[in-house]
């Protein structure tokens, strides 16, 4: 092998969110191809993405790429449903280098795991109405009937860090007895905070229902995709090397404290940066 592709494979892999919800898919990054060095952005600052137009995400998404792009990523993973759904076409057309969303992954493995075709969604408004998870598992199998159902007030929720409260289940129960009587057998965390919350959802959802948690496939297609790209690191990080790098637009320390309460790996800093200036005159 060459020093350059050994170079190159030893870039890091650009992961962005529109706040903390896409640690979930860095926490499974780590677990399943844990030399791969992280460069993430949370837009912590214009968090949420759920409640926004197509075109403000897709602006904002934009920005994002090319903030990470500066960073010599080899990929990018959209770790937002939101993202995903409203700007990964768009962003495709104008990057040169492997990007991943997490809609696809998360719909297969769905599609997959139903037995009596019967799927639910829960996301944010934007998800929800963008109809992507639809599209896309209709697309595998057009038998297959999606309910999808927007969840506005589990983002606030999570970010506050009421994971375990009665005040999130009570939120929860109102949500998903909808979707309980539609009789679904999957349910698609269509959202990266909502593995977060995990435990409530399962407790209510009850244990006939699966739930698919789009982070841990979309961490398997990242790495089917860098060894397609022969882009895998194989090499283990140097002593004292800095592997993982966190970049938000707003509360740097609010983010580290919440990012060391999802990651096991303690967070050393977490960098606050104008995006802004990342946008498409740059
Ligand atoms: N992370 C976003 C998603 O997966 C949810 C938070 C937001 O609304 O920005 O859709």
């Amino acid at each position: 092998m060459t020093d350059d592709r050994e170079q190159l494979q030893n870039t890091p892999i650009g992961v962005f969110d529109s706040g903390v919800g896409g640690l979930t898919v860095v926490r499974e990054i780590i677990r399943q191809i844990p030399n791969e060095k992280i460069v993430y952005f949370g837009d912590t600052a214009r968090v949420p993405y759920g409640s926004k137009s197509k075109d403000t995400v897709t602006k904002y998404s934009k920005q994002i790429v090319r903030f990470l792009k500066t960073q010599n990523v080899k990929a990018v993973v959209v770790a937002c449903n939101t993202a995903s759904a409203y700007a990964l076409d768009e962003i495709e057309k104008e990057i040169d280098i492997p990007i991943i969303g997490v809609v696809k992954p998360g719909a297969k493995v769905a599609a997959e795991t139903t037995r009596n075709g019967k799927i639910g969604v829960i996301a944010t408004e934007g998800t929800i109405n963008s109809q992507i998870y639809s599209t896309y598992i209709k697309k595998i199998n057009e038998n297959i009937n999606v309910i999808g159902k927007a969840c506005p007030l589990f983002v606030p929720l999570v970010e506050e860090g009421l994971l375990v409260d009665p005040v999130t289940d009570e939120i929860a129960m109102r949500y998903l007895s909808e979707l309980i009587d539609r009789d679904i057998d999957t349910l698609i965390l269509g959202c990266t905070h909502y593995p977060l919350i995990r435990s409530t959802i399962g407790k209510i959802m009850g244990e006939n229902v699966a739930l698919v948690n789009p982070a841990y496939e979309t961490a398997r297609g990242l790495k089917e995709l860098l060894e397609r790209e022969d882009l895998l690191n194989k090499k283990e990080a140097g002593l004292g090397e800095n592997k993982y790098r966190f970049f938000v637009s707003d509360g740097a320390e609010k983010f580290k404290r919440f990012a060391n309460s999802v990651l096991k790996y303690g967070i050393l800093s977490a960098k606050t940066i104008n995006i802004e200036e990342y946008s498409v005159k740059k």
